[in-house]
């Protein structure tokens, strides 16, 4: 979809139903003005918005959020938290809060102006601040998500990662947040609204997702846009979903393929920044007002949107219908008109989809679950045309290489000459003589050589060093290549901290080089314990210094008890074990 040029009459977009609140609230200055605030920005306090405040002001920038101005104060904030309404009782469930902390807000003078800045630093709006108010975010997150149970993402960030200070008021803007991913695929309210004109689409029934779709999924959007006469609107949330989603770089390519599927001119695709907060119901009657903004005439509604699973306790946070009963009971005064759907199966008796109210004692119902998917990804295995087209199998292929073809890394660690760097070059030399895979090596004395280089063997400076190599090696297995890596690392957390980052990417194969002191000392290829021994190298590994013994490590081995070439040997046995060599 091309984004419109031409500005439309207001007459024209009357046709589609009227925003929330009645008016589309676009906040972006005029370009002269733009322009001179932008200048005075400069002299202002400086905010970098984080990717959630991010997401929020480009809704709030561009309509989506109608008829929201800014950033809610107190007496908007108390009620929507309450009882999902503005002080003035225009229906909005979400506090949209500018959060920040207690040293940032102090220094702000009443009435202050601050500039709302991207990481880069370039300003995108300007905030007068009408309201300096602590909240009570625990109450918050009882009223908004119905839990204080930090497994529930939403309560995880409000408690554990949002500012002890939120500032309320009015914003102006100075320009949109910059994508460059997807440019043709993004729309304002009012982009979209006209291309809705344009293209004489007047009922539309929006889609919302945070995951890639498949043939249920087309099911269920064309049912429903059949259903109530209405062309298809898929508006998937691209600003930040739930921790462990597919990106969205993936999701797109594959909602681009599935769009190859449906009937011409009866569906499209933009993209939504929207930050969810994963609220279940609350969530759900935002995201139908936001498409309302949108020009959506209906908004679909399935089973357990926005829900994030279940809590510690092992039950789900919401009911799987309690979203489509909230949004049912305030539909009239909505206007947008809910589409319920319930889960869509796939009868094989049938070699066809259908609600699973619809499903009979004779069918053979066949699923694949999200984690069985990504099981068959990882294997390698087939993933049925019954489920999903080949195309976006093949995108999720490439997203998700099978283990033989992941990054990973191999982390020795273990006392100075247990044998870490003599082990990890005979590992080395056993994967290049059968792989073809790139594989770095981050030894010991080499990253301390260069770059670890100045640090020395304080536990903070030791920390440091395996935090760089941590995240040196989560690069190398991002790019789906193999690191390994040999420092000797004594400490547990730090340890931790590296499989850590490594793990957003790829495996962390720990291995203890457990080979006893005495025989790293005895050895002392280094003269470094007889200097150790005598005073003259203090806090040195093992003599007087800790080692942690690594207490679950995937592989521990003692070179006193084994050749290099078997230890090795071990080693890539184990990695065909797990299909990683
Ligand atoms: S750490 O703790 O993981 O940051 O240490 P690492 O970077 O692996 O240490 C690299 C080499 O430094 C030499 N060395 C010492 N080791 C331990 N303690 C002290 N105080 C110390 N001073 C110098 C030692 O030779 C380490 O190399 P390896 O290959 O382990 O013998």
């Amino acid at each position: 979809m091309k984004a419109v040029a031409a500005e439309l009459v207001s007459a024209e977009l009357d046709a589609l139903i009227p925003p929330h609140g009645g008016v589309l609230r676009e906040l972006y200055l005029p370009a002269a003005e733009a322009s001179a605030l932008k200048r005075d920005s400069a002299s202002l306090p400086q905010w970098t918005l984080n990717q959630r405040q991010l997401c929020d002001l480009e809704l709030l920038l561009n309509g989506g959020f109608s008829p929201l101005q800014g950033f809610l104060g107190r007496a908007d904030y108390d009620r929507v938290v309450k009882d999902m309404r503005l002080a003035d009782g225009t229906l909005w469930p979400m506090p949209i809060t500018l959060d920040v902390d207690e040293a940032f807000a102090a220094g702000l003078p009443d009435g202050a102006q601050i500039s709302l800045n991207d990481v880069q630093g370039t300003p995108l709006a300007v905030l007068t601040v009408q309201d300096v108010y602590f909240p009570d975010r625990i109450a918050e997150a009882r009223a908004v998500f119905g839990t204080t149970d930090r497994t529930h993402p939403g309560v995880a960030e409000l408690l554990d990662r949002t500012g002890p200070v939120y500032l309320g008021g009015r914003v102006q803007g100075i320009q949109p947040p910059a994508h460059y991913d997807f440019s043709a695929l993004r729309h304002s309210p009012r982009q979209l609204r006209q291309w809705f004109i344009q293209h004489g689409w007047e009922r539309i029934v929006a889609f919302q997702t945070r995951n890639p779709m498949h043939r249920a999924h087309r099911e269920l959007t064309l049912r429903a846009a059949e259903q109530v006469g209405a062309k298809l609107l898929i508006q998937p949330s691209v600003g930040r979903t739930k921790p462990g989603d597919v990106d969205h770089y993936t999701r797109v390519r594959c909602y681009r393929a599935l769009l190859e599927h449906y009937p011409r001119d009866r569906a499209t695709l933009s993209l939504l920044p929207l930050a969810m907060r994963m609220g279940g119901p609350r969530e759900a009657l935002w995201h139908a007002i936001i498409r309302k903004n949108y020009g959506a005439s209906h908004f679909i509604v399935g089973r357990d949107h926005a829900g994030p699973g279940t809590g510690a306790d092992g039950k789900p946070f919401y009911e799987p219908y309690a979203a489509q009963h909230l949004l049912a009971a305030h539909e009239e005064e909505l206007g947008i008109r809910i589409v319920p759907f319930h889960a869509m199966v796939y009868a094989a008796n049938r070699d066809a989809y259908l609600p699973q109210t619809e499903v009979t004692g004779q069918d053979d119902i066949r699923d694949i679950s999200g984690t069985e998917l990504r099981r068959r990804l990882h294997s390698g295995e087939t993933i049925p045309e019954w489920f999903t087209f080949p195309e976006v199998a093949d995108i999720l292929r490439e997203r998700h290489p099978a283990n033989a073809q992941q990054g990973y890394t191999l982390f020795f660690t273990g006392l100075s000459g247990s044998g870490k760097s003599t082990l990890a070059q005979a590992v080395l030399s056993r994967l290049l003589e059968t792989g073809s895979r790139p594989v770095t090596v981050l030894d010991g004395d080499e990253v301390r050589r260069h770059l670890s280089k100045g640090l020395g063997f304080s536990r903070e400076d030791r920390d440091a060093n395996i935090t760089r190599i941590g995240y040196v090696a989560s690069e190398v297995v991002r790019h789906g290549g193999i690191a390994i890596c040999a420092p000797i690392a004594p400490y547990a957390n730090a340890r931790a901290q590296a499989r850590q980052l490594v793990q957003a990417h790829g495996r962390f194969v720990e291995i203890h080089v457990s080979t006893p002191l005495q025989v790293c000392e005895a050895r002392d290829r280094k003269g470094l314990y007889a200097a150790a021994r005598a005073g003259k190298i203090k806090g040195f590994t093992g003599i007087d210094d800790p080692y942690e013994v690594p207490a679950a490590p995937e592989l521990r081995l003692d070179t006193s008890e084994l050749s290099v070439a078997q230890a090795a040997e071990l080693v890539v046995e184990w990695l065909r074990g797990q299909a990683l060599a």
